[in-house]
């Protein structure tokens, strides 16, 4: 294992602090590759016009498994000022990098995993006559990454082309007579293959970590072509794991199901945008922003990032007072990834033990409004946190 390359892109504010910590615990757990550093991020927007570099993509695509921390996104106009004088008229236009990585490599399968660790005060509990019971919430959402409705295929002011092309359709005398200046589309495109691969992914991983059901969270009763494909597909697929039971949920209903009995829930699958609302929505019953990871995967490229953006706000605190369990589970998931399954087990369970314990607890865990004065509160700084967990290994 000792010859595996991994490329390291902390990025922007606390990616550079949340990424560095990561690598202290796979080291302690014995995970010990090389790494390869490449620059992604505002730094390299501002000075080279581009935050995602092409000698970036080259290490990625010679290695093909990364490890991200965050990145900073401004507005249009202000990336635009932020530019370096001599790139300022160039007429260039900021664009996310990471989703630029999700596209670039077609990393088409987001996995983002929902663990409650017991005794963590930002828990989901529920509360029956005068008990509070905290159901075990183990939920791994698959999340459609490159289609549907975050695909991009949009118009305002439709050229006459679509707009004719649309116009086939029965359903578009409704907008006969709006002009086109007044109408907004946004397409949402669903491809067999990738409805196909998210859907045997993830029944892959629901037999492989022994999850009982995969739950297709769509809408197929209305929006019937795409939401319908992907249930046609899972219909399919679901015979071939005879001991993994098709569950179907609307994303609507799911929604209120996750609040009422979220521990009924293993595998989820869903397209791009349902996918993204119902990680969120799981992930703030399990801790929120702090614990929140996840997977980037595709055919042949791999990416691990937490869900947390770049928290510009902490970025200059010293010491840092941030939560790097969120980046350390997204490492889990490439131990995963690499088959190093149990070095990925001890991990989480040193966090499930210190978590349990209560002894160290960043800021987030306390509730507490994030300063430089929640140290002095009892919060444990970022480094503080990460030792202790390296300490249970
Ligand atoms: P954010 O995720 O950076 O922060 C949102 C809130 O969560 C803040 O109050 C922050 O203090 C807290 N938070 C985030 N990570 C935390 C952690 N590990 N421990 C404890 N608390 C944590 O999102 P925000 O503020 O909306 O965006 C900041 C920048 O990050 C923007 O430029 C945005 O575009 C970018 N962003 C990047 C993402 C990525 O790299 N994948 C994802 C989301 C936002
Ligand atoms: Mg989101």
């Amino acid at each position: 294992m000792n010859e595996r390359n991994i490329v390291i892109m902390p990025g922007d504010g606390i990616g550079k602090v949340v990424l560095p910590e990561t690598l202290r615990v796979l080291d302690s757990v014995g995970f010990k590759p090389n790494y390869i550093h490449a620059d992604i991020g505002w730094e390299f927007w501002c000075k080279e016009g581009n935050p995602l570099p092409q000698r970036t993509l080259d290490i990625l695509k010679e290695h093909r498994i990364g490890l991200f921390g965050a990145i900073t996104s401004k507005p249009k106009d202000q990336a635009v000022k932020e530019l370096s004088p001599e790139l300022q008229d160039k007429g260039l236009v900021y664009y996310s990098p990471i989703v630029g990585l999700r596209q670039h490599f077609n990393l088409d399968i987001c996995i983002r995993p929902c663990l409650s660790f017991k005794g963590n005060p930002l828990n989901y509990v529920r509360k029956i006559n005068n008990s509070v019971i905290e159901p075990d919430i183990n939920v791994v959402i698959f999340r459609q990454n490159t289609e549907g409705l975050y695909c991009g295929v949009e118009w305002t002011n439709p050229p006459d082309v679509v707009r004719s092309a649309l116009e086939s359709h029965p359903k578009m005398a409704a907008f006969k007579n709006v002009p086109s200046e007044d109408l907004a589309i946004s397409t949402r495109i669903f491809s067999r293959k990738a409805c196909q691969r998210i859907v045997l992914e993830a029944f892959k991983y629901a037999q492989k970590f022994g999850y009982k059901s995969v739950t297709i969270c769509e809408k197929p009763n209305v929006i019937r072509e795409t939401s319908g494909m992907l249930r046609d597909e899972s219909l399919k697929i679901a015979p071939d794991f005879p001991e993994i039971q098709l569950w179907e949920t609307n994303i609507d209903a799911q929604m209120m199901w996750l609040n009422k009995n979220p521990e009924d829930y293993g595998v989820i699958v869903s397209g791009n945008m349902f996918g993204d609302i119902v990680s969120d929505a799981f992930a703030g019953l399990v801790g929120g922003l702090g614990f929140a990871n996840s997977a980037n995967i595709g055919e042949d490229c791999a990416i691990f990032e937490p869900t947390h953006g770049s928290a510009p706000k902490y970025e200059d605190l010293d010491p840092s007072i941030v939560n790097p369990i969120a980046m350390i589970l997204s490492a889990c998931l490439m131990l995963e990834y690499l088959d190093e399954t149990e070095k990925a087990k001890r991990i989480r369970n040193a966090i499930e033990t210190v978590i349990a314990e209560q002894k160290v607890r960043t800021y987030d865990i306390m509730r507490l409004i994030g300063g430089p004065d929640v140290i002095a509160q009892g919060a444990a700084t970022t480094q503080k946190m990460t030792d202790a967990i390296i300490e249970k290994l």
